[in-house]
């Protein structure tokens, strides 16, 4: 119910809609009894009494009703068609802005496939219940009083016998709802575990076809088909056991209708014309009833999809960007005290602990230490796209979680691990970092990156697309790009995730001394795979197991004979000479 009452808010936002939609249902249902009337006209009066004249007239208002009827429904059609559209965008949107404004563990858990789902085909489905609701089910509503009033003013007798049938209806109906309610949202929950194997195979096709897997692969996606068959058959059969068995119940009532009028009209109690009129109205009060299967199915699955879209809307949103101190100037001078940091809040080994560290402003300081240390997880504390459970980080000496996320993330860049790129043009994927970019400021960046070469080699320059997460360049290419989006933003403060693939020494040459100039004179956190980095660095930082356990200048750490030792010798400097 609370759902429904929320489904229903949005119409407040096209209240004019909402009334027209109404409105035209209201005059255009009313015309229906027109025709009964008619009839019984024709029947009772015009043959018995010969009256020729009345022919043409009573048919032209017969005919003026159904083009009425009709002209209304284009109306109909056309306002219904805006309102739902303005509705599903509008809730879209809304979803969207929400999705983004979620903190990013909650997209560590989300596959992106239900994601999609939730935004493609949950807010249509939610939609609908508005318009089917107004539309047809109070239009049915009226027009099924409006009809049986008609009835009970030609003859309460035939008028009860038609509506007899209708509690055992009422009662198939609220049966059916508690049959089907469990089964829509298996439909849904199986629909979006499809789109998420989906999506993650697309995106992992060339993993699939690197490790021959495909068969496999065939047979997880057949099997997450198979789940989304059972479902919608599940759907089905309780489609199939009960609307059947409204109709017999329903159609069955028309007999004994006819049956009784028979009578009737030999008892003289009624005439046939009011007989003709019933059993042709009879139709028109079982119409909207014959409408309330496919509306019920429609109310189950919409407010299943209203539920799973509002369980979205409901979440805790991430503090917003703008809250938070604006400070006027930044040195960048970056300290760590005792932080402490866990992915898994219920995990009993935190994913960074006791973390004690600083960087002067200009200073470079470098990270190392094997995979999954926690050397990345540094640089997203750093950002602010997840808050510290204990300790501080300090920016110039004023708390980090008291200033703007905004204010802070403008004053970043960021290269990260995996060298991202949007489906979009080079030109769109660089102005990311700053929007009013000139021309000659991105090939300056991209020169800077040592990107410029390759970069006017490609078809269409930088209009060429780089395809869905760039994987249309080669690794080191998207690096170089990363990096020149970086320079173009001109950060105080700069974080480096050097990506760890390797590329030939040429490149990695061209990527270092880009990363020399998007280095100096600023504060720089450099996660290093390559000697040659570390070794410029002003201070390392030795990581393992979320803890610091060695820091110093690079020649300090070698003679310690430690992990920083053992990491070097072993394969720090795999790309080193
Ligand atoms: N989004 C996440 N959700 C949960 N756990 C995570 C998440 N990201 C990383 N982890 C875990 O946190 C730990 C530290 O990860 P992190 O990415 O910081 O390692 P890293 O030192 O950067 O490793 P690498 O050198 O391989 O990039 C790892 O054990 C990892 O499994
Ligand atoms: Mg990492």
């Amino acid at each position: 119910m609370v759902t429904l009452i929320r489904i229903f808010r949005y119409t407040a936002l096209y209240p004019w809609h909402a009334a027209t939609t109404l409105g035209l249902a209201v005059v255009g249902t009313l015309l229906v009894v027109v025709l009964p009337a008619v009839t019984q006209e024709f029947i009772d009066q015009v043959i018995p009494d010969k009256q020729l004249d009345r022919i043409i007239p009573l048919a032209a208002l017969g005919i003026g009703a159904i083009a009425a009827r009709q002209l209304i429904s284009m109306g109909r059609n056309l306002c219904n068609s805006a309102f739902e559209q303005r509705i599903i965008h509008d809730l879209r949107r809304e979803l969207y802005e929400k999705i983004q404004r979620l903190p990013l563990h909650w997209f560590d858990k989300q596959p992106t496939g239900d994601i999609m789902h939730r935004v493609a085909a949950d807010v249509p489905a939610m939609e609908r219940v508005i318009v089917g609701a107004i539309d047809q089910g109070l239009s049915g509503l009226l027009q099924f009083c409006a009809v049986l009033g008609y009835l009970l003013w030609l003859n309460p007798g035939l008028a009860l016998l038609t509506v007899a049938p209708l509690p055992v209806v009422a009662i198939a109906t609220r049966l059916y709802q508690k049959l089907a309610e469990p089964r829509y949202k298996a439909v849904s929950e199986a629909s979006s575990t499809l789109n998420s194997v989906l999506h993650d195979n697309v995106a992992g096709i060339r993993q699939i076809k690197a490790y021959t897997v495909e068969p496999e692969e065939a047979e997880r996606f057949g099997s997450a088909s198979t789940t989304v068959l059972r479902a919608q058959m599940n759907v089905v059969k309780a489609n199939a056991f009960i609307w059947p068995f409204v109709s017999l119940v329903a159609e069955s009532g028309i007999v004994v209708t006819i049956a009784f009028g028979a009578w009737w009209i030999t008892t003289g109690e009624t005439t046939l014309g009011v007989l003709s009129a019933v059993l042709m109205s009879w139709g028109l009060l079982y119409d909207p009833i014959s409408r309330i299967n496919p509306l019920t199915q429609l109310f189950v699955s919409g407010m299943v999809a209203g539920k799973r879209i509002f369980s979205i809307l409901d979440l805790d949103e991430e503090e917003d960007l703008v809250t938070g101190t604006r400070p006027e100037t930044l040195r960048g001078h970056v300290r760590f005290e005792d932080v402490r940091f866990s992915y898994e809040k219920s995990s009993s080994r935190p994913t960074l602990d006791a973390i004690n560290l600083e960087a002067l402003p200009g200073q470079t300081i470098a990270f190392v230490g094997p995979t999954g240390a926690g050397k990345s997880t540094i640089l997203a504390l750093l950002t602010r796209f997840y808050e510290v459970d204990a300790g501080r980080i300090l920016l110039d000496d004023e708390p980090l979680a008291g200033i703007s996320k905004e204010w802070l993330r403008d004053r970043i860049g960021y290269v990260t691990q995996d060298s991202f790129l949007f489906d979009a043009t080079i030109r769109d994927n660089l102005l990311l970092a700053k929007p009013d970019a000139t021309e000659s400021e991105i090939w300056e960046a991209l020169r800077a990156a040592n990107a410029e070469s390759f970069v006017s080699k490609l078809d269409g320059g930088l209009a060429a697309t780089p395809g869905e997460r760039g994987t249309r360049l080669s690794g080191g290419e998207r690096q170089r790009l990363s990096i020149a989006r970086a320079l173009l933003k001109n950060p105080p403060i700069l974080l480096l995730d050097e990506a760890t693939s390797a590329v030939d020494n040429e490149t990695e040459q061209l990527i270092q001394e880009a990363l020399e100039r998007l280095r100096s004179e600023r504060t720089a956190f450099v996660i290093a795979h390559r000697l040659s980095t570390v070794r410029a660095a002003d201070r390392i930082y030795v990581l393992e197991g979320g803890r610091i356990v060695e820091s110093g200048k690079h020649e300090e750490l070698i003679v310690q004979n430690g992990l920083y030792e053992r990491l070097c010798s072993a394969g720090l400097g795999t790309q080193e000479k």
